[in-house]
Order: C-alpha cells, then sequence, then structure tokens
C-alpha cells in the first residue's frame, strides 16, 4: 500500500501508470517494426494486469459497496462501463500492432485516448472510495481492504 493512499480501502494505480509509459516508449521507437513483438508484449501485459485488477474491483469491492449504500450504485455502474471501455481500447491496439494491414496510424491516437480514460477512471474511483470510507467504520474499511487484496 502507498503511502500516498488516503485510507485502507483506496488502492495504487501506478503499476498501470509504469506500463503505459513504457507502451509510449515503445510506440515513439523509429524502428515500429523492430519493436513489434516487444509492444505486443507490454500491451498483453497491461491488458492482463489491468483484467485482473477489474475483476478483483468488480467480483470483492464493488459488491461489498453497493451492500452498504444504494448511493454507490450509479458511480460503480459508471466505472465498470470504463473497465469494459479500457479494455476494448488495449484490445485495439493489440489488433492494430499484430495485424499487418490494420491502421498502425492511429495506435498514437488510441494510447492517448487510454491514458485520458485511465486517469479518468482513477480519479472517479479514489472519489467513490474516498465517499465510502467516510461512510463506513473503521471495521468494515478494514474488511472491504482485506477483500481487495485477496488473490
Ligand atoms: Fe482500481
Ligand atoms: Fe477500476
Amino acid at each position: 500500500m502507498s503511502s500516498v493512499l488516503t485510507n485502507e480501502v483506496d488502492h495504487d494505480h501506478r503499476v498501470v501508470f509504469r506500463m503505459m509509459q513504457e507502451i509510449d516508449r515503445l510506440l515513439e521507437a523509429p524502428d515500429r517494426e523492430g519493436v513489434r513483438d516487444e509492444l505486443i508484449d507490454a500491451l498483453s501485459a497491461l491488458l492482463d494486469d489491468a483484467l485482473d485488477h477489474f475483476s478483483r474491483e468488480e467480483a470483492w469491492l464493488f459488491p461489498a459497496l453497493r451492500a452498504q449504500s444504494p448511493s454507490f450504485d450509479a458511480p460503480i455502474t459508471e466505472l465498470e462501463r470504463g473497465h469494459d471501455a479500457l479494455a476494448g481500447v488495449v484490445q485495439r491496439m493489440i489488433h492494430m500492432v499484430r495485424v499487418p494491414s490494420a491502421e498502425h496510424g492511429q495506435l498514437g491516437l488510441l494510447a492517448k485516448r487510454l491514458k485520458r480514460e485511465y486517469e479518468g477512471h482513477v480519479v472517479a474511483e479514489h472519489q467513490l472510495l474516498l465517499d465510502a470510507a467516510k461512510a463506513l467504520s473503521p471495521e468494515q474499511r478494514q474488511e472491504l481492504a482485506k477483500l481487495m487484496h485477496r488473490e
């Protein structure tokens, strides 16, 4: 858990931002063909990591918050849509790198969209978790933190 986190229900998204930086670096490489395999590996690793993270939130964290208060339902539905959209952008990028005939020129645009979407997602999720922390008792927060970090 990072010290920048404001409460035990919140969690760290910096791993994904670091992975996106690495993808940016590869996209800026002068010889795109030369880094093709590396780019596919980096995008696939990002997708795996993000999908695991989204699944944990949707399996443990979101149901527990919904059970606490119906007011969490609308922001959580929005975050779930965000998970699908983010996964979709990464899938599209993988397709573009894999398929020789795909529109490679769009890769940079999608990378920007991915970063923008992810930043918005993290801000919204952080706000939800701040609101949740205010509404929950210390015991409930501990319980949620355990649920979120179980493997
Ligand atoms: Fe998250
Ligand atoms: Fe999320």
